[in-house]
């Protein structure tokens, strides 16, 4: 082969240098979405019977008072985990799985399966997004991702407080982080959730609020906007965290 003179030689190595950057950013692209929503960590996954509160029923009275909590916890979200085992038995879901394996798939189940997967999920969820020792805000790498994404701390809480707001009838507002490791708020009607392949804005949920009216009727009357506003007051925000570092 003749010798390369030095303009061959250049483009040859430029066009060496552009195969190994264009295989290497695939290579990660394909790492990065192996490690997205399909994956997620073992402590993080849901099973499908109820776990015990992790506090008292008036634990969180700053917001939410205790007979809505008794309510909340011992008779809706422990209904919708009674019809989740019976969907799950009656399609043949093995219920020794994740939850998340089966909502990722939930187009292929019943709406039975899909309101109550996503009702116990959900709940389960809430339940640790929420504190009796909360912080005023995130720190650390959550909060330096939510001051980049947003602009600032406070229009995160506006712009998360409105997706609560305006959700038309039952829903949640949710933060979440999607298959390109980017923050976003979204609302879901329903049970439904971010992990769900019917979901609009698809991803790893990190911070969830539930607007039904369950949630705050008996305080708050229909003054969802108060009930939001309460909230903050007791979300935990180095739950959220955590979850957050386990995903990027
Ligand atoms: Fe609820």
């Amino acid at each position: 082969m003749a010798p390369l003179t030095p303009r061959r030689e250049f483009l040859t190595s430029s066009v060496k240098a552009g195969l190994g950057l264009y295989i290497g950013s695939t290579f990660l692209s394909s790492c990065a979405s192996s490690r997205g929503i399909a994956n997620v960590p073992a402590q993080y996954t849901t099973g499908f019977n109820q776990q015990p509160l992790p506090y008292a029923y008036n634990a969180l009275e700053e917001a939410i008072d205790a007979k809505t909590m008794e309510l909340h916890y011992s008779k809706h979200a422990a209904s919708y985990a009674t019809n989740l085992n019976e969907a799950a038995k009656a399609e043949g879901v093995d219920a020794s799985k994740p939850l998340e394996d089966v909502l990722r798939n939930v187009s292929k189940y019943s709406t039975k399966l899909r309101n109550n997967g996503g009702g116990h999920y959900n709940h389960e969820f809430f339940w640790k997004c929420m504190t009796p020792k909360a912080s005023s805000g995130p720190a650390g790498s959550l909060a330096n991702a939510i001051n980049s994404s947003f602009g600032s701390f406070e229009t995160f809480k506006t712009q998360f407080s409105d997706a609560g707001k305006n959700r038309f009838g039952s829903g949640w507002a949710w933060l979440l982080l999607d298959n390109d490791k980017r923050l976003r708020i979204a609302s879901t009607p329903n049970q439904d959730n971010p992990l769900m392949d019917v979901a609009e804005a698809k991803g790893f949920p990190l911070l969830g609020l539930d607007v039904w009216e369950h949630a705050y009727y008996l305080r708050y009357q229909n003054k969802r906007p108060d009930y939001i506003a309460n909230w903050w007051k007791v979300v935990n925000w180095d739950y959220v965290a955590q979850r957050y570092q386990s995903m990027i």
